[in-house]
């Protein structure tokens, strides 16, 4: 297993680029499944989820391969009639296999779906995916660790659903089974972060007839057949927001180029209020460290809320400010299994169920630590690199998960940094 090694303490200083967002496209790739024949989508981050979606639609039947020359874009080939399985050994991996769930019943009224299983940060049940594909008339079935589907009458028929919480993959599931469904379904309680806009972007750019996305309420007008994709994905927000922070950190100034600002917004205005100064330049956004941070405390959310998969990269700011933050943790239930490792770096953190009181130091010391959850390993990163001495982070593979090769994007900022391979 590869691990990554830091010395920490380097004032970094340059331009970061963001990649493709993982966890739009991840869905929108999933939308090949919906049409026959070529699908491009462009601006796709090579991740260890995408390449396990493209071992998902390959057992499926598709093929799926990287465009020579363009390494950022994918071509997908979905034939007429597929497998239409995710099994265990995939969807263990990545739980966003779920997502081949809808496209799948919508097209060919079959599927057989592994069940996610557990997962570090939380129960992670999918118990609104099913409902809604239920209300959309697919009879669904769990049996020996699956979800087994058919649609009796042949095609999905559009209803009326209100989600009991935001979801944002059982809002991209639905959205994608509603698109081939018979009539109109209308979404309440939606999901509004901006991988859902995107997808939608993509689906109706396939010929689907798709309204609202991005609020709450979003309608869809099903269509007899969607055309192939051509879907340029949107910049990952919470890759952009992870260098935001690195450049939040103390003395530090970096510009994060491809960066959305109206992605980022309750995001910005923390690092604004714990001392950083974050201005908007052409192409991207720049962020400077103040000397020492101040203490804010944060609330997880749905969008447009604080981003809970920015939780344990702020609170990496938060461990060196000059005061004590309160972090809650409101979305999943387990979210702060990096909380030791940062104590093992010198922070101070007291946590309570789905609270997290930080208590600032002047500075973290740098130790061996162990990766738990994708950006869990990436906040001992930010911590590695503003730790005093030699951080070693340890099973990478879950940074590798949804960072596009962290440490070749960090080190001409002037980190210190390199990845061993065990
Ligand atoms: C998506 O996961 C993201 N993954 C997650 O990013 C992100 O943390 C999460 O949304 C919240 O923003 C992808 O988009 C691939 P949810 P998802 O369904 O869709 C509960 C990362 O770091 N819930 O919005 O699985 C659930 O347990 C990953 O890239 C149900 O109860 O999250 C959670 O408490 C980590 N029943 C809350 O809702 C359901 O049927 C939000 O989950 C579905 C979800």
């Amino acid at each position: 297993m590869d691990k990554i090694l830091i010395e920490g303490g380097a004032p970094l200083r340059g331009t970061v680029r963001v990649s493709g967002a993982k966890n739009a496209a991840l869905p929108v790739v999933a939308a090949a499944l919906l049409a026959e024949g070529d699908h491009v989508v462009r601006n796709v981050p090579d991740l260890a989820d995408v390449r396990t979606m493209g071992r998902l639609l390959g057992h499926a039947g598709c093929t799926f391969e990287r465009v020579a020359g363009s390494p950022a874009a994918v071509v997908v080939r979905t034939p007429r009639s597929v497998n239409p399985e995710a099994p265990y050994e995939l969807v263990r991996t990545m739980r966003a296999s779920v997502l081949v769930l809808g496209p799948m019943l919508s097209r060919w009224g079959r599927a057989r779906v592994s069940l996610p299983g557990g997962c570090a940060i939380g129960a992670r049940p999918i118990d609104q995916h099913l409902k809604a594909l239920t209300a959309l008339g697919a009879e669904l079935t769990l049996a020996h660790g699956y979800v087994e589907g058919r649609v009796p009458r042949g095609r999905l028929r559009g209803t009326t659903f209100t989600f009991d919480k935001e979801t944002v993959t059982g809002t991209e599931n639905v959205m994608m089974a509603a698109a081939l469904a018979e009539g109109r379904t209308v979404l309440e309680n939606c999901a509004r972060e901006p991988e859902v806009g995107d997808l939608a972007a993509a689906l109706v750019r396939m010929g689907a007839h798709i309204e609202g996305a991005g609020t709450q309420r979003i309608v869809i007008d099903g269509v007899d057949s969607l055309s192939g994709l051509d879907h340029d994905v949107i910049p990952d927000r919470i890759e952009a927001g992870t260098f935001l922070v690195v450049g939040a950190l103390p003395r530090n100034e970096v510009t994060v180029a491809g960066a959305l600002p109206d992605h980022m917004e309750a995001l910005v205005e923390k690092l604004r209020l714990a001392g950083a100064t974050v201005e908007e330049v052409p192409g991207g956004i720049r962020v400077a460290g103040p000397d020492r941070p101040r203490p804010v405390d944060v609330r997880t959310a749905p969008f447009p809320g604080f981003p809970t998969d920015m939780q344990a990269q702020m609170m990496v700011l938060l461990a060196l400010a000059d005061g004590s933050s309160v972090i809650k943790e409101t979305v999943f239930e387990n979210r702060f299994m990096h909380v030791l490792e940062l104590e093992r770096l010198g922070a101070e953190i007291a946590v309570d169920g789905k609270v997290a009181v930080v208590k600032g130091v002047p500075a973290l010391s740098g130790a061996p630590v162990m990766a738990s959850d994708l950006r869990a390993s990436a906040a001992l990163v930010l911590a590695g690199l503003a730790a005093q001495g030699t951080t070693e982070v340890r099973r990478v593979y879950h940074l590798d998960r949804g960072y596009e090769r962290i440490e070749a994007k960090l080190e001409p900022l002037g980190a210190r940094i390199r990845r061993v391979t065990a």
